[in-house]
């Protein structure tokens, strides 16, 4: 039996590093639905929009055309015909899709797309509200998360690794804002669905956190 696996928690506890192992893992299709938020963000930055025009958003949200394909396997994310993936993971381009995937217009836009593709395929679905409300019957439900101080070194070694002069507190200081605008937003906040188990990688290592969760996956594939 095929089932459909989903991944929500905070910026950078590492949902996408780990939901892509467990799906190469179980031979199911990686979905990373931030990369759709991106997608829309870099629409709205496109026109010019401020991530705080509410009224903006909503005009523009209906021209964006977001579409995902799989080209050998990886997730390639485009934007009105155009491949986007690239500019996926600009800093800017996080902090428009965290401003806007709060406006419930700009939600309704990517909700079916992400249904659909969970009906199609056997998924590990990555994102803040798929085990509460895009995939509320997902067989296996994790809600990942880290320490605010874990996450801003993640965060800060990737950049240093690709050579971008960074800030600790200032990064530090950017999650804990991201964290709190997605867990206080009024439309599917980030929280912990009742259902999922709750995995805090802040002591695992990306083997230990994919082992743990593959195992479930496999226990109730079994099942
Ligand atoms: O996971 P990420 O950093 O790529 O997500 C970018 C933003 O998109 C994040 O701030 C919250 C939002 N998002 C969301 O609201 N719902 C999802 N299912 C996925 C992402």
């Amino acid at each position: 039996m095929g089932i459909n696996v989903a991944i929500d928690g905070p910026a950078g506890a590492g949902k996408s590093t780990i939901a892509k192992l467990v799906a190469k893992k179980m031979g199911y299709i990686y979905v990373d639905t931030g990369a759709m938020y991106r997608a829309l963000a870099i629409h709205f930055l496109n026109k010019g929009i401020s991530p705080e025009d509410e009224e903006a958003i909503i005009l523009a949200v209906k021209g964006a055309d977001v579409k995902i394909r799989y080209e050998a396997g990886v997730q390639q994310v485009y934007l009105n015909g155009e491949n986007v993936t690239e500019r996926l993971r600009d800093e800017a381009v996080g902090n428009m899709a965290s401003a806007s995937s709060a406006i419930p217009r700009v939600r309704e836009k990517l909700l079916m797309l992400q249904k659909d593709l969970a009906k199609q395929f056997d998924v590990v679905m990555d994102g803040r509200d798929i085990g509460t409300c895009i995939l509320p019957d997902a067989e296996v439900k994790i809600y990942l998360t880290a320490s605010v101080k874990t996450r801003a070194k993640r965060r800060y070694d990737e950049l240093a690794a690709k050579g971008i002069e960074c800030d600790f507190a200032a990064i530090e200081k950017d999650i804990e804002e991201r964290d709190r605008r997605d867990m206080t937003r009024e439309t599917a906040p980030l929280k912990q669905a009742e259902d999922a188990v709750l995995v805090d990688s802040s002591d695992m290592t990306i083997e230990e956190v994919t082992e743990k969760i593959t195992a479930l996956c496999r226990d109730r594939r079994e099942r």
